[in-house]
Formats: structure tokens, C-alpha cells, sequence
């Protein structure tokens, strides 16, 4: 799968792990940055890997900050972006499965670097359901339209 991966200066051994990770079990991926630890903004780079993933340059996303918060807010702006925000590998799978994610997020400060690795199998791992949770992203998907029109 073609991954796009950002981070803010919290986040960049752990971005560079996980990216490394991913290449580990086959995945492309292309790193939006941040590559130093100079104090940055997230929004940059959350609105750099959410504009990849609904442009169709790459198919999904990993954004990770502090807490994975702030950057998954930025990136939640974009229309058609669905960031989740996971501290473990359930919720991760049930955002993949249940809420169609296609940007997972989690926090360098908040989760260690083997958890990490576990969201990020969990959510990769994992399909979308379909059935009755379609019709609640379609409904996802209404209110984004009716205030970005
Ligand atoms: C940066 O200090 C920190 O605020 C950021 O990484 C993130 O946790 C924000 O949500």
C-alpha cells in the first residue's frame, strides 16, 4: 500500500521508526515531514499528509504529534479525511472497520514505539465492514458537505 506519514518535531524518531517499519512489511512510504526537532506546527504537516490521502496521491495516512491530537484536527479539515486518533490496537481496528479512517494518529509522548508498531498493524490490517456503518460515514459526509459548500 502507498502510505503518507508527517509529524511535528514530538514526533520524529518515532516517525522515522514506524516509516521504516512500514517499508519492513512492504508498504511505499512517502514522508511529509517534519525531519528535525526544531519546534514546527502541526497543522503544516497534518494538511500536507490529509491533502495526499484525498488528492489519491497514496491511499492512507499515519500523522503523529505529541498526543496525535492537535495533528488529526488539522487533518480532519480536509474534506474527505477521516483521522483517528488511537492509544491502542482495538480502537484502531474499529476505526478502520467501523469508521472507514483513512488517516490513523497517535502520539509519540502518549504511546511507546512497540504500541505504535501494534496500531499501525491493527489499523492496516484491518477492512472496512460496510453495511450499516456505510450509511453512518455517508451521514460523516453530509455534514461535511453542508458546510463546505
Ligand atoms: C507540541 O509541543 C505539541 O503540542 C504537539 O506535538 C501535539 O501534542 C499537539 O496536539
Amino acid at each position: 500500500m502507498k502510505i503518507a506519514i508527517g509529524n511535528d518535531h514530538a514526533a520524529v524518531e518515532m516517525k522515522n521508526e514506524i516509516k521504516a517499519y512500514l517499508e519492513s512489511k512492504g508498504h511505499e512510504v512517502i514522508n511529509f515531514g517534519t525531519d528535525t526537532s526544531d519546534s514546527c506546527d502541526y497543522p503544516v504537516y497534518g494538511q500536507k499528509v490529509a491533502e495526499a490521502v484525498a488528492s489519491g496521491q497514496v491511499e492512507e495516512g499515519v500523522l503523529i504529534c505529541g498526543t496525535g491530537i492537535g495533528i488529526s484536527l488539522a487533518a480532519n479539515k480536509v474534506p474527505g479525511i477521516r483521522a483517528a486518533v488511537c492509544s491502542e490496537p482495538v480502537s484502531a481496528r474499529l476505526a478502520k472497520q467501523h469508521n472507514d479512517a483513512n488517516i490513523i494518529a497517535f502520539g509519540a509522548r502518549i504511546v511507546g514505539l512497540e504500541e505504535a508498531k501494534a496500531i499501525v498493524d491493527a489499523f492496516f490490517d484491518a477492512e472496512f465492514e460496510g453495511g450499516r456503518h456505510q450509511r453512518r460515514i455517508d451521514l460523516i459526509t453530509a455534514v461535511e458537505e453542508k458546510y463546505n459548500k
